[in-house]
């Protein structure tokens, strides 16, 4: 049985999920909830490893689709191990990226078929659903410009702008077909004010 809530963020590369999870995760355990912040790729021992291949940039010669069944194998561990035995002790699971980033990322920016693409998320996620999608939209350029900041570019940052417009498209058309749990949210603005609206869209309880 599961009995706790489970809220993804999605969003471009330099959207600002990481400052934003850690936000609402504070408040939340400040009204006392038991909460568990994890990502993808990544969240377990295996994950982590596979997150380490994914985004080296020694690895681009990956071709499309075995990339799409990296991810998949990476939210299978991911799920099992971690997502619903914290979801059935009751906890808010956060996580940074899920099932939404393969269509948009593999799907729309690499053009991958879709209905392949949820197929395999389906089998990977053994059909587990969030409570709620936070879509952190901001325009392509201020995304990366905040993504790269000083550092290197990872395997994915690489891509050329247009990638990245695709990959935007795609999470706002995932957002239109599941209305019933995304809730898009401006993410150009004080990262004060777009916690704000973050929390206000974890309308659920
Ligand atoms: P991030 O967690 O630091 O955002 O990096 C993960 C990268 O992996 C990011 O560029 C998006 C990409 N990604 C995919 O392409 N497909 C996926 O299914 C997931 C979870 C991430």
């Amino acid at each position: 049985m599961v009995s706790g809530k489970f809220i993804v963020f999605e969003g471009i590369d330099g959207a600002g999920k990481t400052t934003q999870i850690d936000l609402v995760a504070k408040n939340l355990k400040e009204q006392g909830l038991q909460v568990l912040c994890t990502r993808e790729p990544g969240g377990t021992r295996i994950g982590e490893m596979l997150r380490k291949f994914l985004l080296d940039p020694a690895n681009g010669d990956i071709n499309p689709r075995t990339e799409a069944f990296l991810y998949a194998a990476d939210r299978s561990q991911h799920v099992t191990e971690v997502i619903l035995p914290a979801l059935e002790e009751g906890k808010i699971v956060i996580c940074d990226r899920y099932l939404y980033s393969t269509i948009a990322y593999q799907g729309w920016g690499r053009g991958i078929d879709t209905g392949f693409l949820t197929s395999l998320n389906g089998l990977a996620s053994d059909g587990l659903v969030p409570d709620r999608v936070i879509l952190l939209d901001i325009d392509v350029d201020t995304g990366l410009q905040r993504a790269l900041g000083e550092r290197l570019p990872d395997r994915l940052e690489i891509e050329k702008n247009a990638f990245f417009q695709r990959v935007r498209q795609g999470y706002l058309e995932q957002a239109k077909l599941h209305p019933e749990i995304f809730r898009v949210i401006q993410a150009g603005a004080d990262k004060m004010e777009v916690n704000r609206r973050v929390l206000a869209a974890l309308d659920w309880r």
